[in-house]
């Protein structure tokens, strides 16, 4: 079909996994509203948000599916890897043990998905410097041997949102 075509859409899943309780799910509710919850409630299963935004003078769609970082939902998540364009894989700057986490979250993002997901590493929290717990060059020689783009963000105070 020509690219003219008014209304032509272009659709893109994105997946954010990683650990429980490392923001996930406040980094979309910043991302798609601008809202942040001190105290929100672990996911349960999966949910997802359409973001329209502009790419290129055409509009694209991202389909943001947050997953539960709950040990009792890997096997329910990993299903909805499939068809991903993105996936984030995110742990939490002052907690190492979702930092150790990360090559298993890896795993199960090549197992289920498809080969070309490009894929971002994030360490979210960073206005936690006073008890950072994982530096940022650990983060980025992890990014750099697996390949991954990495970025530090932060869903309380907005930063790389
Ligand atoms: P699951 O749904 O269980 O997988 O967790 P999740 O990764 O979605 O975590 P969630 O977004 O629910 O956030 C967990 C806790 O961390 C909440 O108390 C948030 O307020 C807090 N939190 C999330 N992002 C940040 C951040 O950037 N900085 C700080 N200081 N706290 C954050
Ligand atoms: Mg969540």
């Amino acid at each position: 079909s020509s690219s003219e075509d008014e209304g032509e859409e272009y659709l893109f899943k994105i997946v954010i996994i990683g650990d429980s309780a490392v923001g996930k799910s406040n980094l979309l509710s910043r991302y798609a509203r601008n809202e942040f919850n001190m105290h929100s409630k672990a996911t349960i299963g999966v949910e997802f948000q359409t973001q329209s935004l502009e790419f290129d003078g055409k509009e694209v769609k991202a389909q943001i599916w947050d997953t539960a970082g709950q040990e009792r939902f890997r096997a329910v998540t990993s299903a909805y890897y499939r068809g991903a364009f993105g996936a984030l894989v995110v742990y939490d700057i002052s907690r190492r043990s979702t930092f150790d986490g990360i090559p298993r979250w890896l795993d199960e993002l090549k197992t289920h998905s498809d080969t070309t997901v490009a894929m971002m590493l994030v360490g979210n929290k960073c206005d936690l410097e006073s008890i950072r717990d994982v530096s940022v060059e650990e983060g980025k020689n992890l990014a750099e041997s697996e390949g991954l783009f990495f970025m530090e963000t932060s869903a309380l105070d907005s930063t790389n949102v």
